[in-house]
């Protein structure tokens, strides 16, 4: 766990500015030989033993921050967990990756393709850093989270979707890492080979694209806001979470929020945040939840759901 100030001390910043402009006070950072798929394994062994069963027929991964770019970690995370040789692949729509991978293990199942899929959402996002850009160390941390997603009726608590998906590729400059992929697999500019962010303009799009998304998918189901007992939306920034749920009209206290002590977790921060909010009681079995993201891409997308009676292992 790395607190602001430890931070500050080694970067021009303050606990007090990272805490007023983004909500975070702390964040998990993977140590030497830690990796993405490590803390996908641990995530995915909890939420097995919470669902009380290891059947399972598929392993879809959302990351952007594989162990190796080539191949995808899902397959990896699926044979350490002793799974079989089960299907097992990567989403990656950053972080947005939750949501888009909910969306396709939802899809796998309504399909008949699989009955049970083990969905984890990890990233080790703090590698893409550069350790000394004050405009993104404070803000990310890493982490995985995880569910167990089954067949089932679409009346029980659990059931999933509609889903609302979107992406704008011209935007996709604003959250970039320009090296290290086929367009370009090395750079005499080091700066290519880590994160870089565009915040102001960022921030902005995050909040109108979850506030739009959101409302497109409650059309869909049938939802007025007033319907919606819990707002999980992706953990970028306190101020973004705050004006999302304020653009719609829902309390800032519908909000489930843990960013203080995770930070932005990509592709992790939506499932760390039902955790929490489960087992800090602000998730009750049967409520109406709304779930937000927005990410690199640009991504974004919503879905809804009837909280279940979930016991975090
Ligand atoms: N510590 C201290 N000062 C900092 C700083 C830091 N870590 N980072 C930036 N600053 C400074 C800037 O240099 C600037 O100084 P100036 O006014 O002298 O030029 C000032 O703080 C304001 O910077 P700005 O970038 O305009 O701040 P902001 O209020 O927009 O907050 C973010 C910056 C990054 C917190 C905010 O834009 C944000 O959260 N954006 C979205 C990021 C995000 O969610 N990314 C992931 C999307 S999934």
């Amino acid at each position: 766990m790395v607190d602001n100030d430890e931070l500050s001390a080694r970067l021009d910043t303050s606990d007090e500015w990272i805490r007023t402009r983004t909500g975070i006070g702390r964040r998990h950072v993977v140590g030497p030989g830690m990796s993405t798929v490590d803390m996908a394994v641990e995530a995915g062994r909890r939420a097995l033993q919470s669902a009380g069963s290891a059947d399972i027929d598929a392993v879809v991964l959302a990351t952007a921050t594989p162990d190796q770019i080539c191949p995808a970690s899902a397959p990896q995370v699926a044979s350490r967990l002793g799974l079989g040789p089960v299907a097992a692949f990567d989403v990656n729509a950053v972080c947005s990756g939750f949501v888009y991978a909910l969306a396709t293990a939802a899809g796998l199942i309504a399909g008949g393709v699989s009955r049970r899929v083990l969905l984890v959402g990890a990233d080790a996002f703090t590698t893409l850093l550069n350790p000394d850009d004050r405009a993104t160390v404070p803000i990310f941390g890493d982490g995985a989270g995880a569910v167990v997603l089954r067949a089932g009726d679409p009346d029980e608590p659990g059931a999933l979707g509609p889903f609302d998906l979107h992406s704008d590729g011209e935007l996709s400059d604003l959250l970039v890492v320009p090296a290290g992929g086929s367009r370009m697999k090395t750079s005499q500019n080091p700066a290519d080979s880590y994160f870089s962010m565009q915040g102001p303009a960022v921030f902005r799009h995050a909040t109108a694209r979850m506030a739009e998304s959101s409302r497109a998918v409650l059309k869909q189901v049938g939802w007025t806001v007033g319907d919606v007992d819990r707002l999980i939306g992706h953990q970028a920034n306190i101020r973004i979470l705050h004006a999302t749920a304020k653009q719609l009209g829902l309390p800032a206290d519908s909000l489930v929020v843990n960013i203080e002590r995770t930070g932005n977790t990509s592709a992790a921060s939506i499932p760390l945040a039902m955790v929490d909010g489960v087992n800090d009681g602000t998730l009750q079995s049967g409520d109406r939840v709304l779930v937000t993201a927005f990410g690199a891409g640009l991504t974004w997308g919503s879905t809804v759901l009837r909280w279940p009676g979930v016991t975090p292992a």
